[in-house]
């Protein structure tokens, strides 16, 4: 093995030497053997790693250029020597995606490093324990690599370390308390491993430390007195580990600390009773431990502070003493604890504060209108506690505000009509409090408003009409649990992204606006416990839901279980002048009908005289058009290798028919669509579909072999792909495995390519209109092809393509829902949604309405729960295949990057499939971020 990683080089000494000079190198003998031997150990590590990244260091050869002058690796890419250029003293190669091992990095052959920096690289294997070699190293990053297996004892004796880290790489085992003897370090990171056992009390030795990182690893036992001696500590990060036990009085000795993490252990105990006594803490961080008795008296005057968790823990104490005015602060949290008192109006002074949250304590009193006067505000819970008094008309002033919690209390009087300025809020929970009043219709000017909550208070009198301009409203209206009068306004049946509907247990009368039948997002819907009469909206929500969604009203009725079915509606005869009108419209509607039906009687006779001379249950063979073969034999033959259609041979079933796997008797295997029954939809989607398909000729688009358009068989035969629908795939684990980043990224490119082609190569052009994972079909090598063109429309230039709604909710571009105008941006909108599903691996609903919905970044909040734009693109991506390899990650962050600008509300900010398949196909330079830092903020600041 280490005979065969040295012959590369031996070959390429052999050939590049009689190039420059017969004889050795000019250079003092010694230094010659010394750098030969570093060059040596260099090149042969090169040729250890995969030939694709070798690349990244192709200065790292002895060229003629090279040897000219002196036969040096001082100046290949990453390497440092010193003054005189005798020997190497550093190697830097971060973030330039090498892949491979340190197993043939010989260590004995590099003594003079100081620097060996590896980070953010995609290598794998074991760290050798020779790298205990490299006596005079300082600088050891191997961060942000694959490394396994433990952490050699042997790193013990590199006791000239300053920095060191191993962070985020796969390391496991427990930590060698030899690291302890490194008490030059500084800087100790490794964080983000697998790490077990308990943290070294020889930890207590590194004097000179100023940060300590040992997050996310699987620590255990208690955290050691000995810490408590390391006092110039600036960063100690615990968090995510398994902790426990109370904190060691000692750690009070650490004075300089302005970064502290414990949360996410099971420490119990008193917090640290000398907190901020240095006063430079800035980040302090205790959230969901076991924390008990009260805050210390250090915080109350702690103006440094940033962001402050105490959330989840058994802390108590009078809130409203133990805390101050933190001028700096943006972030507290001191949710589910046993605080009581009142809400101190400090807080308002806190002018930076984005996030003020509360919840789940014994908090009393009123909330003070002080509050109104902390600007930024973005989100502000106080739920679960027992405020009383009115919401205060000043939080009008909170123009930041995102989320606006404030359930479960003993709050009362009305909301304010200064709601109507938060032109931010998205999350309005009032839940469970005693107000009353009206529902001011101001809050219709909330627009950008995704959950409301007005349940379980008393509010009164009608539903305000406004309530139906919440068109983004998309995750809950609850309105239930008041005394609502008055008749459900049919303005709500425009929230048709709102996927749950509650207004059950109100005084709600008339009928179920017929609009309803709009509202396609519909998940749930609970109407019970009203006076409500008339039928149920034909919408598949109301006829699916369960009986308890309209039990206890007056009068429903309609096609459900539960209920009757309508008689003809009952004539209120109170409006005569409706009477008149309805006769107006009627009767020449009527006499058309009439007319139509005549014509068709006539057609339909004909039709039946014409059928009566041809076997019921057959395909014309001139009605199997583009059929290579006999089109009635295949029809026989498709008949026979299914059993006449039996449900076996289904492999799929879709709104209008079912689709079946038959192999014809010459071998092939054919996809078979089939009609259940020839509505008259039914057909012109069939129709639809032959039309397209019979046009077009694309790789990436489903063949059509024929199809039989018969009064009564509706057949399409299409090509069989073997490995059925991208949804069914990524639904599967061990599929979804199987589609590593390179499937995925052709996969994409695949149906940019048909779109592209559809869109801006056939005349005329053609919108699919129902892109899903459900209508991707992958065959054998993961090609994809588009399929399901029953909805697809051919764009006339004459007609103005305005259509009833067509596709598959979350896909739907968002503009559909209000204009119904088609146009191929919405299909590059369901382009956008599904790319992003491909990455993310499943469908990515919440990030969409998240990044598409907010068109001004600059006022989100890092902290929202449904805010994505501070989150890494890596942290997005689908967790069941390995991460991109290095030389691909332009390509995902480029993906990415097109996939939000496609999904952008406004469809003039979309680009055309056009620009996106050239994007894809055109290899962008670098993305000047390493990948592991890319945000989805940086993804959607670039233009296309
Ligand atoms: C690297 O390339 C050489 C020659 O091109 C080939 O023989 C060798 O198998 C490749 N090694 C790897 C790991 O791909
Ligand atoms: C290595 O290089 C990167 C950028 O090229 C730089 O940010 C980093 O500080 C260097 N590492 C050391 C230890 O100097
Ligand atoms: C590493 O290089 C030295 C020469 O500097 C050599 O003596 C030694 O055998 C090499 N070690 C290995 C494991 O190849
Ligand atoms: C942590 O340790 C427990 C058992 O001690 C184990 O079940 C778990 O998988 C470990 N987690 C990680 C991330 O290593
Ligand atoms: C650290 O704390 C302990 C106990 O709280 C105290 O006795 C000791 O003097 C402190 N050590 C230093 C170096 O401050």
């Amino acid at each position: 093995m280490l005979l065969k990683a040295f012959l590369p080089l031996s070959l390429m000494i052999f050939f590049s030497y009689p190039h420059v000079a017969p004889a050795p190198a000019p250079v003092p003998p010694s230094l010659s053997a010394e750098r030969n031997a570093e060059m040596e150990a260099l090149l042969n590590w090169k040729a250890t790693l995969q030939n694709q990244t070798q690349s990244q260091l192709s200065s790292w050869t002895l060229s003629p250029s090279n040897t000219r002058s002196s036969l040096s690796p001082c100046s290949w890419i990453g390497i440092s020597c010193n003054e005189e250029g005798s020997t190497v003293t550093s190697i830097n190669l971060t973030s330039i995606g090498l892949i491979g091992t340190l197993d043939y990095f010989n260590f004995t052959s590099l003594p003079n490093l100081f620097i060996l920096d590896l980070q953010r690289n995609s290598l794998f294997g074991k760290i050798p324990p020779c790298i205990s070699n490299l006596s005079h190293l300082t600088y050891l990053n191997l961060g942000f690599n694959q490394f396994t297996g433990h952490i050699p004892q042997e790193v013990g004796k590199l006791t000239n370390l300053n920095v060191f880290s191993f962070a985020r790489n796969l390391l496991q085992g427990t930590i060698p308390s030899s690291i302890g003897h490194l008490t030059n370090l500084s800087f100790l990171h490794l964080g983000n491993n697998h790490l077990s056992g308990s943290i070294p009390p020889e930890f207590g030795e590194l004097k000179s430390l100023s940060e300590l990182r040992l997050n996310l690893n699987n620590l255990t036992g208690s955290i050691p007195a000995s810490l408590g001696g390391l006092t110039g500590l600036k960063v100690l990060s615990l968090y995510g580990n398994q902790l426990s036990g109370p904190l060691p009085r000692e750690i009070n000795n650490l004075t300089n600390l302005t970064l502290f993490f414990l949360s996410n252990n099971s420490i119990s105990g008193f917090l640290p009773e000398n907190l901020c006594h240095g006063g430079i803490l800035e980040d302090f961080c205790a959230s969901n431990n076991r924390f008990t008795g009260s805050v210390p008296k250090g915080l109350k005057n702690c103006t440094s502070l940033t962001r402050l968790r105490l959330d989840r823990n058994h802390l108590i104490g009078n809130i409203s003493e133990d805390f101050g005015i933190y001028p700096k602060l943006d972030y507290i949290d001191l949710s589910y604890n046993n605080f009581h008192g009142e809400i101190s109006p400090s807080w308002g002074k806190c002018q930076l504060l984005t996030s003020l949250k509360i919840s789940d304590n014994q908090i009393s009193g009123d909330i003070p209108p002080e509050l109104g006067e902390s600007a930024l505000l973005h989100v502000f819970d106080l739920s679960s506690n027992h405020l009383v008094g009115r919401i205060p008309y000043e939080l009008g002033k909170l123009k930041s505000l995102f989320n606006l919690t404030l359930s479960n209390n003993n709050l009362s009087g009305t909301i304010p009509s200064e709601i109507r300025t938060l032109a931010d809020l998205a999350y309005l929970d009032l839940a469970a409090n005693n107000l009353s009043g009206p529902i001011p219709n101001q809050l219709g000017d909330c627009s950008k408003m995704l959950y409301l909550n007005l349940s379980h208070n008393k509010f009164g009198e009608g539903i305000p009409i406004e309530i139906g301009k919440l068109l983004s409203l998309q995750v809950l209206l609850d309105l239930s649990w008041n005394s609502l009068t008055g008749e459900i306004p049919w303005q709500l049946g425009n929230l048709v992204m709102l996927e749950i509907l509650d207004l059950s247990h109100n005084e709600l009368n008339g009928s179920i606006p017929s609009s309803f039948t709009e509202m396609q997002s519909l998940m749930r819907v609970d109407l019970s416990y009203n006076y409500l009469t008339g039928p149920l909206p034909n919408n598949k929500v109301f006829q699916e839901a369960p009986n308890e969604a309209f039990s206890n009203n007056r009068g429903l009725c309609g096609n459900h279980t539960g209920l009757m079915s309508c008689h003809p509606p009952a004539k209120d005869g109170k409006d005569t002048d409706g009477v008149a009108l309805l006769i107006i419209i009627l009767v020449p509607v009527a006499v058309f009908i009439w007319t139509i039906i005549a014509a068709m009687l006539y057609i339909l006779k004909k039709e039946r005289k014409r059928e009566r001379n041809e076997p019921r249950d057959s395909c014309h063979e001139n009605l199997f058009t583009i059929w290579s073969y006999d089109g009635k034999f295949v029809y026989k033959d498709i008949k026979e290798v299914t059993k006449g259609f039996d449900a076996k041979y289904c492999i799929g079933v879709g709104a209008s028919g079912s689709v079946y796997k038959a192999e014809l008797s010459s071998g092939q295997v054919v996809a078979v669509k089939k009609l259940h029954n020839a509505k008259v939809e039914d057909r012109k989607a069939f129709e639809s579909e032959i039309q397209v398909l019979t046009n077009v000729r694309h790789r990436n688009i489903v063949k059509l072999h024929g199809f039989c358009s018969h009064a009564e068989q509706l057949l399409l035969v299409c090509e069989y792909l073997e490995r059925g629908s991208m949804a069914k795939i990524l639904s599967k684990v061990e599929q979804a495995k199987e589609l590593d980043w390179i499937k995925r990224i052709g996969i994409i490119k695949g149906v940019a390519n048909a779109l592209c082609y559809m869109h801006h190569d056939c005349k005329p052009p053609i919108i699919h209109r129902d892109i899903s994972s459900n209508n991707i079909l992958l065959d054998a090598s993961y090609e994809a092809h588009v399929s399901d063109f029953g909805t697809a429309r051919l764009v006339k230039l004459d007609s103005s393509n305005w259509t009833g709604l067509a596709g598959t909710y979350g896909y739907i571009a968002p503009e559909l829902a209000y204009t119904m105008k088609v146009t191929e941006k919405c299909d590059v909108y369901s382009f956008g949604v599904l790319t992003l599903e491909i990455i993310v691996g499943h469908h990515p609903g919440e990030l969409i309405c998240s990044l598409s919905t907010s068109s001004s970044l600059s006022s989100s909040s890092s902290f929202s729960p449904v805010n994505f734009h501070g989150m890494l693109l890596q942290d997005m991506l689908d967790k069941r295949i390995a991460s991109p390899d290095p030389d691909m990650t332009d390509e995902v962050v480029t993906i990415a990057r097109l996939a939000f600008s496609c999904i952008n509300a406004n469809p003039e900010f979309r680009p055309t499939m056009q620009q996106v398949s050239q994007e894809l196909s055109t290899r962008r330079q670098s993305f000047s971020e390493s990948f592991d830092n890319v945000t989805l903020r940086q993804l959607l600041n670039l233009e296309v």
